[in-house]
């Protein structure tokens, strides 16, 4: 793959360092306006293929209610966002060891009253996941309209972060965590930076 740069935005240093004293890291205004604006349409036209996460395998889950679609190469704005978070991660794994190898993501939407009860990403160690991040990505977001990530970061120390759009929340996948219920359409990608799977 081609060199691929990051954002100004994206200060590694700063990152490495609230990872290493939080486990939590907040990357805001991530993008230019205009990529930003190129990956809420790819979003929004595509919103008729995303299917109820609380489904899988025909299983149903009552902990989340939010809508997902997960990222190919085809779908080829948000696929740069997905190299840039392979970018990221080669600087990770020479900060923490942490040997990620691999970026799956997926597109989500929460429709007013949709949540994501207390998880973690990656419990007891069962999967890959090492970082979880996510990316915000409606075109404006109220403080009174719900939809927080609710974080317990490394120190035992509970965080409510808004989903403000062009930010980044970037945080270790073994910490406890929800979506505080939506009261307006909340567009994101979740991306989780992975230690198993194919080689970037
Ligand atoms: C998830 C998740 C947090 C968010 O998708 O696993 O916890 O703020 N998302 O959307
Ligand atoms: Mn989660």
């Amino acid at each position: 793959m081609d060199a691929v740069l990051l954002p100004k935005s994206w200060n590694v240093d700063q990152i490495i360092h609230d990872l290493d004293q939080q486990g939590f890291s907040l990357i805001d205004e991530a993008y230019p306006p205009a990529y930003m604006h190129r990956l809420v349409e790819e979003c929004t036209s595509n919103l008729n293929k995303f299917r109820d996460a609380a489904i899988q395998n025909g299983v149903v889950s009552k902990i989340r209610s939010d809508h997902i679609l997960w990222i190919n190469e085809q779908l080829e704005i948000a696929s740069q966002h997905v190299h840039q978070l392979e970018e990221l991660a080669k600087q990770l794994n020479r900060a923490f060891y942490s040997g990620i190898r691999n970026v799956e993501a997926h597109f989500a939407c929460y429709n007013s009253g949709e949540f994501y009860a207390l998880h973690r990403d990656n419990p007891h160690n069962k999967n890959g996941r090492v970082f979880s991040a996510v990316y915000y990505l409606h075109e404006q977001w109220q403080s009174d309209w719900g939809g927080e990530l609710h974080l317990q970061d490394k120190n035992d120390q509970w965080h409510i972060l808004q989903p403000k759009p062009n930010r980044i929340a970037l945080f270790q996948s073994d910490l406890l965590h929800e979506v505080l219920k939506a009261k307006h359409q909340r567009l994101s990608i979740t991306a989780w930076l992975r230690s198993d799977s194919d080689i970037i």
